[in-house]
């Protein structure tokens, strides 16, 4: 599969897709990085390993179409077939979805439908439950909604801090989604 990764910040999601791409574990290839902040540091991530970018910034437009518009333009340039979700802080719409439907993933740090939108995390400690997770999911028009490929539960242990939370979260993470990816690539789930 032909990928774009779309994602706003960190990237350490991106990191751990591209080393499994590396080690051989995902058969795809990273075609282009799509990121909606030019300071965001999954953009010198990809630089670093020779994957092109597109950057952005969604107050030059007038509306979510007119940038989707572009972004479309260059994942058909590059045949991408799959768009793959990383801390892409903004929602998808019609021109994107349009197009690749069935083809959009995201990564969601709570079990869905528990916790949807920003600072899950947060949102799960103080909700003191006693457990929350990793969801990966199919993305529709909403936020967070689309239908589940796979959980995986994260216990919140007594003593942690939102921080202890946070880095177990993108452990799991960082695991999860390179085999989610491995079996899209291969079709197993569909
Ligand atoms: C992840 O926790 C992901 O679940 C959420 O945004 C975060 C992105 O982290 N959607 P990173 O940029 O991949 O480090």
């Amino acid at each position: 599969k032909r990928l774009a990764v779309f994602a706003s910040g960190n990237g350490s999601n991106f990191h751990s897709i591209t080393n499994a791409i590396k080690s051989g574990k995902v058969k795809a290839e990273i075609c282009l990085v799509v990121c909606d902040r030019k300071d965001a540091y999954v953009l010198e991530r990809a630089r670093l390993e020779n994957i092109q970018s597109f950057s952005f910034s969604a107050k030059n437009y007038s509306n979510k179409a007119e940038f989707e518009e572009e972004i479309l333009t260059e994942l058909q340039q590059r045949d991408v077939d799959l768009i793959i979700l990383a801390g892409y802080m903004r929602l998808i719409g019609p021109t994107l979805l349009q197009e690749y439907p069935q083809s959009i993933v995201n990564i969601h740090p709570s079990l869905l439908p528990a916790f949807p939108g920003k600072d899950a995390v947060g949102q799960a400690f103080a909700a003191g439950v006693k457990e929350t997770g990793v969801t990966i999911h199919y993305v529709d028009e909403g936020m967070d909604t689309g239908p589940i490929i796979v959980q995986k539960t994260v216990p919140i242990l007594e003593g942690d801090t939102i921080d202890i939370l946070q880095k177990r979260i993108q452990e799991t993470e960082h695991d999860l989604y390179p085999s989610v990816l491995q079996q899209l690539c291969q079709q197993q789930l569909t």
